[in-house]
């Protein structure tokens, strides 16, 4: 039997975190095994916000390499760079053409970023999610692991498949966002406010390149209290978001007993956020040390991108020939 498409992209807009490793990666390198992937580094959509071009080559290779550093293996992948594929680009502007103005401006992360950024609110942004259906369907893929930020996105990229198939026969299979565990993860972030990102909440995010000390100062600024006063009371949102973290590096038993000191009224923050900052500690640093030595060599981050292209073109030129078929694109 054939393995299940599967295709997922993280923006290189800077440094890679805690969330993007638990609602991305760690589905990425569990996948690789038993579906036919194809992971991106989605360099196009970085552009919205107009970055430096000098800083664009380090900020994929870092994205590669702390991908690499987590367990992804590009020989079992196809691990590539979003602007290598023109039929990517070619996709999306067939897909444009199926989709609506009204609706693109209705979704909650367009409106986010024009309350962001007043002054740069470019067509790139408002078709974001036009972008992120054609770098799905130009592999025809089935699921996609993401986080759960994105759910919204990929609901979009269901109905642009479904028009096209409408329109102009049936070509794309209506993707499904992806998550080893019943639900979407979603890592908050260390002052109780939103999510770990990496355009926001510098303080407040933990980077898999920060440096242990770093790691240590911001899990010990995570917000607490003075403690709950009844048993077994209702925990707010902060400490909850504290007890999360605790649950995805530390071990179970460890977890369970701050909890149990929560309900029972005797637990101490500062010995929990001791505890968790070694745990994380022990976590980061492995991918850090890898991912540093990664990125330096130059050289094999070219052969990844390099190999990683190749292997997705061939299926982007079979669905791009495809497209234009269906369309009528064919005149000789
Ligand atoms: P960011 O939002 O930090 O800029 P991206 O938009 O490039 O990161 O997201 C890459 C992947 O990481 C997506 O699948 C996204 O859903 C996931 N992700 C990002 N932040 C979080 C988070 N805090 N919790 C869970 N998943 C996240
Ligand atoms: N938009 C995604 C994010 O911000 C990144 C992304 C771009 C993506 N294209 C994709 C994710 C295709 C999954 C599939 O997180």
């Amino acid at each position: 039997m054939s393995k299940e498409i599967v295709v997922s992209g993280i923006r290189s807009t800077g440094f890679l975190h805690l969330g993007n490793y638990f609602g991305a990666m760690r589905n990425y390198v569990k996948m690789q095994e038993d579906y036919n992937c194809y992971f991106f580094v989605a360099d196009y959509h970085s552009l919205t916000t107009h970055p430096d071009p000098k800083d664009l080559r380090g900020n994929v290779y870092r994205v590669v390499a702390e991908n690499i550093a987590a367990g992804l293996d590009p020989d079992k992948v196809a691990l590539y760079a979003q602007s290598d594929l023109p039929e990517i680009p070619e996709l999306y502007l067939m897909l444009n053409m199926l989709a609506y103005k009204g609706e693109l401006e209705k979704v909650p992360t367009f409106k986010d970023k024009v309350r962001q950024q007043p002054e740069n609110v470019n067509a790139g942004l408002l078709t974001y999610p036009v972008l992120m259906t054609a770098d799905i369907l130009i592999h025809k893929a089935v699921k996609v692991p993401v986080g759960k930020d994105q759910e919204q996105h990929i609901e979009m990229a269901r109905n642009f498949a479904g028009r096209f198939n409408g329109r102009y026969g049936e070509l794309f299979p209506e993707p499904q966002p992806f998550n080893f565990g019943d639900t979407l993860v979603k890592v908050p972030s260390l002052d109780g406010a939103g999510k770990m990102s990496k355009s926001e909440h510098g303080n407040a995010t933990l980077y898999l390149a920060d440096e242990d000390d770093a790691i240590r100062k911001k899990v010990m600024k995570a917000k607490t209290d003075s403690g709950p006063t009844e048993h077994n009371s209702t925990m707010p949102e902060y400490i909850q978001n504290v007890f999360q973290l605790m649950n995805l590096v530390s071990t179970s038993e460890i977890t369970e007993s701050y909890r149990a000191a929560y309900n029972g009224c005797t637990i101490r923050y500062g010995d929990m956020k001791k505890q968790l900052a070694e745990d994380m500690v022990n976590f980061i640093r492995p991918i850090r040390e890898k991912a540093v030595a990664l990125q330096a060599d130059e050289t094999k981050m070219m052969a990844v991108l390099r190999h990683g292209a190749e292997k997705a073109r061939e299926s982007a030129s079979r669905t791009i020939s495809e497209a234009r078929k269906l369309i009528g694109i064919n005149y000789y």
